[in-house]
């Protein structure tokens, strides 16, 4: 495979991670020879963290975007595509709205109100140019407009109308008012005993890319009225190899994103588009960590260990659920290119989240999102010892409630687990409780890209075809394959998917639920169960011993 000249030589490439790539590249690649292939928008300033040589996500000033480049362009001709919503760290105040213009605009906005014929609200952008040179021999360069307003002081429980522009496209023209869309607050986070929380629905997959079965998915999912959707990960494939290399770049074409939130702008624009990171995340020629594309397209909470290095990790909470988002490439055995990123620190901060999230009697369920998978049994990835290894024990020590994958392109469900163990069987239409039956694991990896096949038959509500134990493997250190016969793999669907998950909070003392439901493309149900847990039950677990006191 030829490797273009400006990047790491292949061999070189296999033993190096990603930050060792990006140091290797920076000191060949001098600034003026940045300079000299363009790599500078006019306009923007180059951020620390910005890769000399390749590739730079830049902010530029509000309202100076590409100023050169502006001149004789007509905001009139240029319309904001693929917006895209995003929580704050707190969902009853706080929203990030983010947008692409095609081309350079002047002074983009974002208009807002409590009602479509009353936008007194304006609020200048951030701009955040993306500029990616000819990654191959034959490429050609591709320079990027991402925009983002951070909204900190909303009203909870509220629906908020919105509209972007820019000078020469005002949303709340009549000839742009169709332009306008809506977003809606979380309740408050006062938790007042005696009123639960109204029920609430929320969405979840991963590996979506684009296509017809993709765009299929968000549309059954908008017909969910989630209040927020979950997306575990490989979200465009803009790069299709998903190695973190640096040689990846051979097949990278950053225009695919540009498709890709066109199609999701559909769902995107009206509910907030949660994301971790998965393997076709990391782009390496954008930044030391591979997320400096990323960090130009979505504006995510950083409230996670180390936003700057690993800014897919993050947590919210939404009525009685606590959400938390992992980056598991950072514990990732299989594809090494982001493993130890944050050298053991995104474990530690899982662990105090996780316990703080307990503590809270506020909170009845926990639920954690996050790429690879703990535990699945397709022919091609399986199972992640690496996040076995790292975060499992921290998921049975505190009872998470749902674990949530995708890298594995099926739906696949697991009976309730300790101790890689089946605790407790769970067929489908079955109600647990995580507290005493153990953890159920969720594959929900047939967003829209490609499908895998498993070694057994699929067996879904309907179409039941039981074995007892599957032959499957999990990847060990140094991506080595160890071979394992589990008992745990209840439910498999080879088909494209989502799930949905239906949230009734109840009063204090008793039982809140969680109702989740695994639905193909066209909305038929392919499975069902129902997670129960005691409302305002905190764990305080003042021993530190890990387990929740008697009586
Ligand atoms: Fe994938
Ligand atoms: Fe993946």
């Amino acid at each position: 495979m030829d490797i273009p000249r400006m990047g790491v030589p292949e061999k070189l490439a296999d033993r190096m991670s990603m930050a060792e790539q990006h140091e290797y590249l920076r000191s060949r690649f001098s600034r003026r020879r940045a300079l000299r292939m363009g790599a500078v928008t006019v306009g923007a300033v180059a951020v620390g963290g910005a890769l000399g040589g390749t590739a730079f996500a830049a902010p530029a000033t509000p309202g100076l975007l590409a100023a050169g480049a502006t001149a004789g362009i007509d905001g009139s001709m240029v319309a904001p595509i693929g917006r895209h919503l995003a929580f704050g760290a707190e969902p009853d105040t706080q929203f990030r709205i983010s947008w692409q213009v095609p081309a350079p605009v002047k002074r983009p906005f974002l208009r807002f109100g409590k009602h479509p014929w009353s936008l007194g609200h304006k609020v200048q952008a951030e701009v955040r140019a993306l500029h990616t040179p000819a990654l191959t021999p034959t490429g050609t360069p591709v320079d990027q407009y991402y925009l983002h307003v951070s909204l900190d002081d909303l009203d909870p429980d509220t629906t908020y109308y919105y509209g972007v522009g820019h000078d020469g496209f005002d949303p709340a023209s009549q000839q742009a008012i169709s332009t306008l869309s809506t977003f809606h607050t979380a309740p408050s986070r006062h938790w007042r005993r005696g009123r639960p929380y109204a029920p609430f629905t929320f969405t979840a997959f991963g590996d979506q890319g684009v296509s017809s079965h993709a765009a299929g998915n968000d549309h059954v999912i908008l017909a969910q009225k989630p209040a927020f959707h979950l997306h575990a990960g490989d979200i465009c494939y803009a790069d299709p190899m998903g190695q973190g290399q640096d040689s990846d770049k051979v097949a990278y074409n950053a225009r695919t994103w540009d498709a890709f939130l066109a199609q999701t702008e559909t769902v995107a624009s009206k509910i907030p588009w949660m994301v971790s990171y998965g393997n076709h995340d990391m782009e390496a020629w954008y930044s030391h960590n591979g997320y400096g594309g990323e960090n130009a397209r979505f504006y995510l909470p950083e409230n996670g260990p180390d936003p700057r290095k690993a800014p897919g990790v993050y947590a919210f909470k939404y009525g009685n659920v606590g959400v938390v988002s992992l980056d598991a490439n950072d514990v990732s055995y299989e594809i090494p290119a982001n493993l130890g990123l944050t050298a053991g620190k995104q474990t530690r901060w899982l662990d105090r989240k996780l316990r703080e999230l307990r503590a809270d009697d506020g909170i009845d369920f926990i639920v954690v999102f996050f790429h690879h998978c703990a535990f699945s049994t397709t022919h091609q990835h399986a199972s992640e010892g690496g996040v076995r290894e790292a975060w499992v024990p921290l998921f049975e020590k505190y009872r998470v409630d749902l674990v949530i994958n995708g890298h594995n392109h099926v739906y696949e469900r697991t009976d309730a687990i300790l101790g890689n163990k089946v605790s407790r069987a769970v067929p489908s239409g079955e109600t647990i409780e995580p507290a005493k039956d153990g953890i159920v694991y969720v594959t929900a990896g047939a967003a829209g890209r490609s499908l895998y096949n498993f070694d057994y038959p699929d067996t879904y509500e309907g179409h039941e075809h039981r074995v007892d134990e599957v032959k499957t493997f999990h990847f060990a250190k140094g991506g080595v394959k160890v071979d394992e016969t589990v008992q745990w793999s209840r439910v498999r669907y080879t088909g494209y998917s989502f799930i949905k998950v239906d949230v009734t909070p109840a009063h204090p003392g008793r039982k809140s639920s969680m109702k989740v439901t695994a639905l193909a493309e066209d909305g038929t149900r392919i499975d069902h169960y129902t997670i129960l847990r005691k409302a305002g039950d905190c764990w305080d677990d003042e021993d530190g011993d890990g387990r929740r006191p008697r009586g």
